[in-house]
């Protein structure tokens, strides 16, 4: 029963090649997608966190991390480019592995791009009260953090969750063009701080360079570069953002590899010697307690120990929620720090926007099989957006964005993810060998290596999250089981004998899917 009710790839093929998607985008515009949606949070933000976990071996951090994407990627690459289809890893499980798989692959990609939208926000907030405070305008400590760090409620965070929210339930895309310049602000952010700090690194800054080891103090903890990597891995989270776009795409089996794998590598570059730059500078010790022991992110604990050495009079990497400004504004250059806290503060939201409608589109397929009711999809006749759905998403978004720390988010966000790609990489090996003679436009190289490196590495980073996101990939899977038993099975098309196209079939209207942000979109408004 597990593998029951495959949806046939030839099938899958027919519904795209009848949806009348204009193929617009190329490899260059893919890659600036890519590097749109990978840039964000991630290195702005959570390079704290890291440091808090691994020290100066957050280097290694980052290294892990985008090796597990990058095998990852390769795999993604291939089935990509057979399938260039929206819906992503979920659909390309139901094509290999049957419905039930594809739901849980759906389900947990909710979790992946809802509970990244929550992230970004909450690394918006910080930044946000940066900017405030360049001003001179402080907000006070209750609405700008939730209770985990001593405040009640993090109002920013929540408002651009909403504010993002409403601005795709009327329509808002964000146009190629838009992309491009928000793409453009952030890399020249991140170039002007590794211009900034590299040629001022001291090596001593990177000693002891393992405080925490590779595992911290066991199983469990999250802790050391090895539960960093985990971690940093929401760093590099949004490249698939390139294979939902593959519908868009001219000549999708060449395009959609490179925009892949070229965001990705270039994405690393800027990483590695960002991290350089902030560890060699400013340093990246993690803060320990009173007894010396080592403290987790986001917790009451470390807020405090950072509350008494800001007071003190030193605010070490760790405990800034503006990780990139603080450390250029530390070392002297506060019009630099300026620009960078500006980048974050203007690019971040399109990060949200793209995370949000990447979660939108996931719940729109798996409507249109018939997995969710369709309702919820329900088009709005003026703004011809799905606002039902995109609505009862935000509101989830804001709230957690309101009370959870950023690294929380993350963590939990990285447990959906990593469960996508640990099965699209399965997908990939099922695929070639019961239809070894299907066209691959691309071949992941050394397939039977990288394939079982990215399960192996999906699996290790897993393993390897705080205990609390561990959990919640089960307890969220357990409620999908409940849902999916109760109404997608009953409801699905493919278990009704309807495979192909929905336009001809009276009982489900045809429903567009509207292409992504940051690609070609014909009649939306410009964000
Ligand atoms: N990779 C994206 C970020 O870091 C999700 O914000």
């Amino acid at each position: 029963m597990i593998f029951g009710r495959v949806k046939p790839v030839d099938a899958i093929l027919a519904t795209a090649e009848k949806k009348s998607l204009t193929r617009t985008l190329g490899a260059f515009q893919l890659t600036m997608l890519g590097i749109g949606a990978i840039i964000g949070t991630g290195i702005f933000v959570l390079t704290s966190e890291a440091a808090q976990k691994a020290g100066p071996g957050m280097m290694w951090s980052f290294v892990i991390a985008a090796v597990v994407c990058g095998v990852a990627a390769l795999c993604y690459s291939e089935i990509a480019s057979m399938v260039p289809v929206s819906g992503s890893a979920y659909t390309y499980t139901y094509a290999v592995m049957g419905e039930l798989l594809a739901w849980m692959v759906g389900w947990a990609l909710i979790l992946e791009y809802a509970v990244a939208a929550s992230a970004v926000s909450v690394g918006w907030s910080g930044y946000f009260v940066g900017q405030l405070r360049d001003i001179g305008i402080v907000l006070p400590q209750t609405f700008i953090v939730g209770p985990y760090a001593g405040g009640i409620i993090n109002l920013p965070a929540l408002v651009i969750a909403l504010l993002v929210t409403f601005l795709l339930m009327i329509g808002t895309t964000e146009s190629a063009r838009v992309n491009a310049i928000l793409v453009a602000i952030k890399v020249t952010a991140l170039t002007l701080f590794i211009a900034f700090t590299i040629p001022i690194i001291k090596g001593e800054q990177f000693e002891p360079f393992l405080p925490n080891g590779w595992f911290g103090n066991g199983e469990g903890s999250g802790l050391g570069a090895v539960g960093a990597a985990a971690s940093i891995f929401f760093a590099y989270v949004g490249f698939d953002a390139v294979s939902t776009a593959a519908e868009e795409t001219k000549n999708p089996q060449r395009n959609v590899p490179i925009g892949l794998i070229a965001s990705l590598a270039i994405c690393t570059i800027f990483y590695l010697l960002v991290a350089a730059g902030a560890i060699g500078t400013l340093g990246a010790q993690p803060v320990t307690g009173p007894n010396g022991e080592v403290l987790q992110p986001g917790t009451p604990e470390l807020a405090a120990q950072c509350q008494s050495l800001i007071a003190a009079g030193t605010e070490p990497l760790v405990c800034s929620r503006e990780a990139l400004a603080h450390v250029m504004r530390a070392i002297g250059y506060d019009n630099i720090s300026r620009f960078v806290g500006l980048a974050a503060f203007l690019a971040l939201p399109s990060v949200i926007l793209i995370m949000l409608f990447g979660q939108t589109r996931i719940f729109f397929v798996m409507a249109r099989d018939g997995l969710l009711p369709e309702k919820l999809a329900t088009i709005h006749p003026k703004w011809k957006t799905p606002h039902i759905v995109t609505m009862i998403t935000g509101v989830a978004v804001a709230f957690f964005a309101a009370f959870l720390p950023v690294g929380q988010l993350a963590d939990i966000s990285n447990s959906g993810t990593l469960f996508a790609f640990f099965m699209v990489a399965i997908a990939v090996l099922i695929l070639r060998r019961t239809q070894p003679d299907r066209h691959r436009p691309f071949r992941t190289p050394m397939v039977w290596v990288v394939a079982p490196l990215a399960i192996l590495g999906t699996l290790g980073l897993y393993m390897n999250l705080p205990f609390d996101a561990k959990m919640v990939l089960p307890v969220w899977g357990g409620v999908g089981l409940v849902v999916y038993f109760l109404y997608g099975r009953r409801f699905s098309h493919v278990g009704r004998g309807i495979i192909d196209i929905h336009e001809d079939d009276p009982e489900t209207p045809p429903q567009p899917v509207p292409p992504m942000p940051g690609a070609h979109t014909p009649g939306g408004k410009d964000a």
